[in-house]
């Protein structure tokens, strides 16, 4: 009989501590969710002005939740707010992270940079840490291919080829934005997780408040295979010219019931972003939907990224 052994791993529901690496849109919400959860958090980003604004963006947002919780209470609200900040940590150094139970990363979509990261975090952090990356689009096999680290397993493995077993200490985290209002977490499998990380992980999405679906590691995973398309053709009907960007909003809030319009969400996902997604699922589906569209990466490159540059489809300074 297969036995694993839970010696050496982050059991179910231990995470008491988590390091979320990138502290923008996403990390920032990331480390928000688990601070409110009564976790121990740092983030880590490259920037220190980043760090700052993201320190800003989560005392707003926890006050946005506590009105919520606390009503009119202003004691019980300025009381959760402090004591949900004053959990988290922030650091340039990844090495002040590395000290976690969970490392979820929510840097750039850029794979190479995705994969140097992971492989610097294996290498760092201790053994039992599970790590797990907020990646939109990319592999979790891929991204997470360089990783070693694993839950031991014990018993007679010896009728069971070794390809077939599952054991790593890795898989992916999927939030929505923005994080402390979106209900969901995609839980994704990757070809070799453990199912004491996959466990662990489900656990701990429960913990933060999240509805947690399992998706296995196909492109864009189950939200963003779907909303990618729609996305990619709200974007080449307006640079069609078959209607305004306000009307293609006011048609997807009106007459589909969406709360953003497709450019609205565009700007708030960031720009950059849905190119990123846009080019890993042309690339892994083949799929022409999802093929460059020109006014976008013109728009990318020019910096304008959305809300978090002031500028996207619409201005927002
Ligand atoms: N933190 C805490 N609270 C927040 C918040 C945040 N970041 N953002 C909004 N809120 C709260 C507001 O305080 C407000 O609370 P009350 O109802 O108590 O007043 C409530 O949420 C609604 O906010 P607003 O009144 O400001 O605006 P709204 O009604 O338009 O809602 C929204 C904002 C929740 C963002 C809504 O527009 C929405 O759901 N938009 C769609 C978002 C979406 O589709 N996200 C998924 C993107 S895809 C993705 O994330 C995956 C990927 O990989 C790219
Ligand atoms: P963002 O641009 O707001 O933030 C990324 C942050 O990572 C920046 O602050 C940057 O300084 C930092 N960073 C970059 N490289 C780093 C490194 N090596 N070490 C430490 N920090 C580093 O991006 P975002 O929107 O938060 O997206 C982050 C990830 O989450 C991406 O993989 C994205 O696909 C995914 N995601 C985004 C959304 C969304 O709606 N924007 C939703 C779900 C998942």
């Amino acid at each position: 009989v297969l036995k694993r052994a839970f010696s050496s791993s982050t059991s179910l529901n231990a995470v008491k501590t988590v390091t979320v690496v990138g502290g923008g849109l996403m990390g920032s919400g990331i480390a928000q969710v688990a601070a409110q959860a009564g976790q121990n958090v740092t983030i880590v980003d490259l920037q220190p002005e980043l760090l700052e604004k993201a320190q800003k963006s989560i005392q707003n947002n926890l006050t946005r939740v506590a009105k919520k919780v606390h009503k009119d209470d202003a004691a019980k609200v300025e009381g959760f707010v402090k004591e949900s900040f004053s959990r988290i940590k922030v650091s340039t150094n990844i090495e002040d992270g590395v000290n976690a139970d969970l490392i979820i990363e929510a840097i750039v979509e850029k794979l190479d940079v995705k994969q140097e990261l992971f492989n610097k975090l294996d290498l760092l952090a201790p053994e039992h840490t599970i790590l797990a990356s907020n990646t939109s689009s990319i592999s979790i096999n891929e991204i997470g291919a360089g990783i070693k680290r694993k839950d031991s397993i014990v018993g007679n493995l010896t009728h069971i080829p070794l390809n077939h077993v599952s054991y790593f200490r890795f898989g992916g985290l999927h939030f929505f934005n923005p994080v402390p209002i979106m209900r969901l977490l995609e839980v994704i499998k990757g070809d070799h997780i453990s199912e004491e990380t996959y466990q662990t992980m489900m656990a701990w999405g429960k913990s933060v408040g999240k509805t947690c679906i399992t998706c296995k590691d196909t492109p864009g995973f189950v939200v963003n295979r779907l909303l990618g398309p729609y996305s990619a053709e709200a974007l080449r009907m307006y640079e069609r010219g078959d209607a305004s960007k306000e009307d293609i909003d006011i048609g997807m809030k009106l007459g589909a019931g969406y709360p953003m319009g497709p450019f609205e969400l565009a700007d708030y996902t960031g720009l950059d972003t849905n190119k990123f997604v846009l080019q890993v699922m042309l690339e892994k589906t083949g799929d022409p939907v999802f093929r460059p569209i020109p006014m976008l990466d013109k728009m990318v490159a020019e910096g304008k990224l959305g809300i978090k540059s002031g500028e996207g489809f619409y201005k927002y300074k």
